[in-house]
């Protein structure tokens, strides 16, 4: 489905650019922020967020958590403090909740929703409105709560939670963060044990958040693979400090920039290095790039590293399927890589892209297809052959409502022969503000017009 571009929408173009270098830090983890804000507003006392990614969708999570009747604040210099409303304690919002492009918000948020008393309606931006949202509603009608939506179950949504929530044990028939996390959220004031089955790990910051903030939380590493996640309900939680760690789906863009710009030398700072969030850095370094991790530590309790780029010689290679949970949202990027590398990239298992912020299958083998590139989408693969030389660009591309896409192909024009633009570069705002800047900053070259 396409979308217009917002109200917003200004173009930007990327031209080829000299040698990057420099040493930059990315804004915030948006998974981690999104949660942060969630379970700050349900902790008793205060809690308090360094590094928040201050982006589009996080702000409407920050928003909503308000009107939901938590204290959420942000002090000059940058944190942000909650006071929370204790586990089942918010309370019914005067209007509608509009989560703008936030899948994360929405979905997490319809958790919270269902094991309170009350009815909320969520809306979203026209991205957000085509979204499935029946696979976070089936379990969660489970638990007792009631969903009044549009055809196919999408927003707007009015959800009607339950007074008498039953824990439930489920086991994930897609591999989704954002539904284990509102299973286990709606379990937080859902009385017994609420377990959630995932075949293949997904993203695992609910979990190791909830634990932190006094919740006890048991997982299961199980000889097959899968993984049990076992939450005990209404828990205590007790505010915390938190501090954020840059986000590794923002640091794959002036990563993948390096690494396809002749000449470049860079380093990336503080990059969450959650195991199930670093596919993109696995896959890189297995096509032959020139990227290494260093100086490995622990900040706010999260694992982060410093990641050293330089541009070189790239081979194509399979990406196996049961690797997309930990790279879901780098295929877009990987996609423009693999267009740089010589011999086939074969990106296997990409049925979830097509339910993204866009269907991102066929936005980038379209997009790339019309920058020249050799690119085909078999059942749901992706594979793009290159030849190790500059593909041609000089198209405009719509992004479709989806920040990724437009970062994407803004990457992909600082090494083409031909320029490549974006008909909306206010879209990259929601997980990566400042993007432009940093970007440049590094030594590309972004215009508002072709030329
Ligand atoms: C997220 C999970 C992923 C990812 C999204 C953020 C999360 O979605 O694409 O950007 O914070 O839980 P799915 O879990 O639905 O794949």
């Amino acid at each position: 489905m396409s979308h217009p571009a917002s109200a917003t929408a200004k173009a930007l173009w990327s031209k080829a650019c000299p040698p990057l270098s420099g040493d930059v830090r990315v804004p915030g983890d948006k998974s981690v922020s999104h949660r942060a804000l969630m379970f700050g507003a349900l902790a008793i006392g205060e809690t308090v967020v360094e590094g928040l990614l201050e982006g589009e969708d996080v702000l409407r999570t920050a928003a909503a958590m308000k009107q939901l009747g938590a204290t959420v604040e942000r002090r000059d210099d940058g944190t942000w403090v909650l006071h929370g409303r204790g586990v089942g304690g918010l309370t019914e919002p005067a209007d509608v909740l509009d989560m703008g492009n936030a899948g994360t918000g929405a979905r997490l948020l319809m958790g919270l929703l269902a094991s309170h008393p009350f009815t909320a309606v969520l809306t979203g931006d026209a991205s957000l409105r085509s979204r499935p949202m029946a696979r976070v509603t089936t379990p969660l009608a489970q638990m007792g709560a009631t969903f009044t939506g549009r055809t196919g179950g999408r927003l707007p949504m009015a959800v009607t939670g339950t007074e008498t929530p039953v824990p439930i044990s489920y086991t994930l028939p897609v591999a989704s963060a954002q539904v284990k996390s509102a299973i286990l959220l709606a379990g937080l004031n859902t009385p017994g044990e609420t377990t959630v089955i995932e075949p293949e790990p997904t993203r695992d910051h609910t979990e190791l958040m909830l634990r932190a903030f006094g919740a006890d939380v048991r997982v299961e590493d199980r000889a097959d693979g899968s993984r049990v996640v076992t939450l005990t309900g209404q828990p205590e939680l007790t505010g915390r400090h938190i501090v954020v760690p840059s986000d590794p789906s923002s640091a794959a863009f002036p990563v993948a920039a390096a690494l396809i710009v002749p000449g470049s030398h860079i380093t990336v700072r503080g990059v969450g290095m959650n195991p199930l969030r670093t596919g993109l850095f696995t896959t890189l370094q297995e096509m032959g790039a020139d990227l290494t991790v260093t100086n490995e530590r622990t900040e706010g309790g999260e694992p982060v590293a410093d990641l050293v780029v330089k541009h070189g010689p790239l081979k194509g290679v399979s990406v196996p399927a049961d690797r997309a949970p930990s790279m879901i949202d780098e295929y877009p990027i990987l996609s423009v890589v693999a267009a740089f590398a010589t011999g086939e990239t074969r990106m296997n298992g990409l049925a979830e892209l097509r339910v993204k912020e866009s269907d991102r299958l066929s936005l980038m083998a379209n997009g790339l297809a019309a920058c020249g590139v050799t690119v085909r989408v078999d059942g749901d693969d992706l594979i793009v052959t290159g030849t190790g030389a500059a593909p041609k660009g000089g198209q405009k591309i719509a992004v479709n409502l989806d920040h990724r896409i437009g970062m994407s192909f803004l990457v992909l024009g600082m090494a083409a022969q031909n320029a490549v633009g974006i008909d909306d570069e206010s879209a990259i705002g929601t997980s990566f503000p400042g993007f432009s800047a940093l970007m440049t900053g590094l030594g590309a070259q972004f215009d508002g017009t072709e030329g």
